[in-house]
């Protein structure tokens, strides 16, 4: 098992926003995370992480506590957070955001080596590599922030809601790509409420209501759940 989160419960305050998750993604798979606002998705993430502290319960990631770790240690284990809403510097060019992935990296030729990846993966992005990132489509945001995140060299890719706000067009370009990293070794896991983007990349999935899962099953089984066809996929 490559990520293990046992039991956790997150809260903001006094409000308890997931309570006593336990999810797993084993090593090369990929995972999807649906549930609708609210229901503690991106906490989970953000959990993961490091970025909020746990109430209770633990994660590990290759046998390892994690849930104590700074959150520059997490990535620096593998683990890269690709948020919610990109998190871009708009101001700065394409290529700036793209290497600023890679700030924990000294490889330059792992760098180098992954640049070009990211360009093959987005060729819009080669050729707005000097344009300022808030200047781009939402979609090509969303490039870019998948891009940054390729630049950390991730064992463990989390992609928060990469479908927000886009054409389904769009979305359907990313699914080929999420596929194509996953395949390459990187593990995904994948909050969305976007279905076909989720049933597009994932091989098991798990649903959220309220804080709690509700849900958790193989990709065809979670398809063909009650539960996902009435609340996703209109009856
Ligand atoms: N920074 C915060 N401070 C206080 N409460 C928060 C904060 N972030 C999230 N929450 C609350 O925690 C719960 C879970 O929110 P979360 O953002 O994890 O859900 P989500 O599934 O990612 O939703 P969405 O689909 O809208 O992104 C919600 O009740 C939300 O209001
Ligand atoms: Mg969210």
């Amino acid at each position: 098992m490559q990520l293990q989160l046992e039991r956790i419960t997150v809260k903001y305050g006094n409000a308890v926003a997931v309570e006593d998750i336990s999810l797993r993604v084993e090593m090369g798979s990929a995972v999807c995370l649906v549930g609708a606002n609210g229901s503690g998705k991106s906490t989970i993430l953000r959990a993961i992480s490091g970025l909020v502290p746990l109430a209770g319960g633990q994660i590990g990631f290759d046998g390892e506590r994690i849930d104590r770790l700074e959150s520059h240690e997490i990535v620096g284990r593998g683990v890269v957070h690709v948020p919610e809403g990109r998190r871009l510097f708009p101001h700065l060019p394409v290529i700036n955001n793209l290497r600023l992935g890679a700030t924990l990296r000294n490889d330059r030729d792992g760098i180098g080596r992954d640049l070009d990846q990211v360009f093959r993966y987005f060729p819009k992005l080669w050729e707005r590599r000097n344009q300022k990132a808030g200047t781009l489509s939402g979609g090509e945001q969303q490039m870019v922030a998948i891009g940054r995140g390729l630049m950390a060299a991730p064992r463990l890719l989390i992609l928060d809601e990469p479908s927000l706000g886009l054409a389904p067009a769009i979305v359907a370009g990313l699914i080929p790509v999420i596929r194509d990293i996953n395949r390459k070794g990187v593990s995904v896991l994948l909050a969305e409420q976007n279905m076909s983007l989720a049933l597009g990349v994932a091989d098991r999935g798990y649903a959220l209501q309220i804080g709690k899962v509700v849900l958790k099953a193989g990709i065809a089984e979670f398809r063909e759940s009650d539960l996902v066809r009435k609340a996703y996929l209109g009856g």
